[in-house]
């Protein structure tokens, strides 16, 4: 099965998780801060913590941020349904924002200032499949209200620009995502003290960590502020320390494939749109592509599936979901809701070739057009 992503993994990994082993030392060592420290270094930022998810991130960013109950947030509904549940962890209230387009499925600003109240105290931005927002216009939006800015970065990770847009940056390192450590996150923010406020965070509000006890020979801690588990270990620091060398790399195969993509797409099945038509700076996480209106998508789903292709859907609407329904009933967001409904997500990772590519765009070709036949036959 040609699957839409798959992490690369060999012996450099696991030459580095030997070592870990070896060492004897677990979990918040040194192999945890190498890795902060080169994370951020990619980013061009001082310092970075890393956490056990994207998820904890968020939850982190919100909590540090001082966000709880009677606050609302702004959030994308075309999103994983982590962005929205770290805004319910906090108590505070997440406020379902419609995409600017199907052609750009990011946030929309004028939506964002229609939903925006007396009680809007952050946005939380989504690079959706890696293509960033508009930073200038957000950063323009966000002070005249003054609204903190969180990117969710989970399909993000190498570009320079991500975290600079406001008061922090959440990154995922799942194994689906452009690096991965099995599971694990990172936050970036340029603010020293927030940041800190994080890292005492992630391990229980305590003012130091098991390895700074060993090394300054005070067994004393103190506990100054409620926090949480949320510590990286060093097996996955050592992975992430090895998958990090390849990120530019990775990405810049990605981004080669996408233009493949893109090209074999608009020659061999014109009827299917891909999004973000005009270039922007992206970390190709995803290639999602629109069916026509005319297409069933469970049949393009069954037709590839037979070829051996995966596909996938970016995203169920976090809106629609039970939980969100019950919970913050009468949401109608039609763009969002129209995009969801006729997006294909097909394979695009660093070990597909060109011929690969070749073969998803004739297997969809072939998919659409039985669609359009059966139809016109109908
Ligand atoms: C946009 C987005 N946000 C958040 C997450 C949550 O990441 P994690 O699984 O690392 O908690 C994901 C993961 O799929 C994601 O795609």
């Amino acid at each position: 099965m040609l699957l839409v992503s798959a992490p690369i993994l060999g012996v450099p990994e696991k030459t580095a998780l030997t070592k870990v082993i070896d060492s004897g030392w677990l979990t918040m060592g040194e192999q945890v801060r190498a890795f902060e420290q080169a994370f951020a270094d990619v980013h061009g930022a001082e310092d970075c913590v890393a956490v056990s998810s994207c998820t904890a991130a968020l939850h982190l960013i919100l909590h540090a941020l001082g966000i709880g109950p009677g606050d609302e947030v702004l959030v994308p509904s075309l999103t994983f349904v982590a962005t929205a549940n770290a805004v319910l962890y906090v108590g505070a209230t997440p406020v379902f924002v419609d995409i600017e387009s199907v052609d750009v499925p990011l946030m929309s600003i004028a939506e964002a200032e229609a939903k925006c109240t007396a009680r809007t105290k952050a946005v939380i931005l989504v690079h959706f499949a890696g293509y960033l927002a508009d930073r200038e216009q957000w950063q323009k939006f966000a002070r005249a209200r003054g609204l903190h800015i969180v990117e969710d970065a989970a399909h993000a990770p190498g570009l320079k620009e991500v975290g600079t847009f406001g008061a922090a940056a959440a990154f995922s390192f799942y194994g689906n995502k452009n690096m991965t450590t099995a599971e694990g996150g990172a936050v970036i923010a340029r603010d020293a003290g927030l940041l800190e406020t994080i890292r005492q965070a992630r391990g229980h509000g305590m003012t130091t960590g098991t390895r700074q006890r060993l090394n300054s020979r005070t067994p004393q801690y103190d506990v100054t502020m409620l926090g949480f588990n949320y510590r990286m270990d060093e097996l996955r620091a050592a992975i992430g320390l090895v998958q990090l060398q390849n990120l530019q790399e990775w990405n810049e195969i990605r981004r080669i494939l996408v233009m493949l993509y893109r090209r074999l797409i608009a020659k061999h099945c014109p009827a299917v749109t891909i999004p973000f038509h005009e270039p922007r700076t992206s970390a190709y996480h995803i290639m999602p592509i629109l069916l026509p209106r005319y297409a069933d998508r469970q049949d393009v789903i069954d037709a590839l599936r037979a070829q051996g292709i995966q596909t996938t859907i970016h995203y169920p609407p976090v809106h629609q979901m039970t939980l969100y329904r019950e919970l913050i009933p009468g949401t109608h967001l039609p763009r969002t809701e129209d995009f969801a409904q006729r997006e294909l997500t097909v394979p695009l990772h660093p070990q597909i070739t060109a011929p690969l590519v070749e073969t998803v765009v004739v297997a969809l070709a072939a998919a659409v057009n039985n669609c359009a036949q059966t139809g016109t036959a109908a």
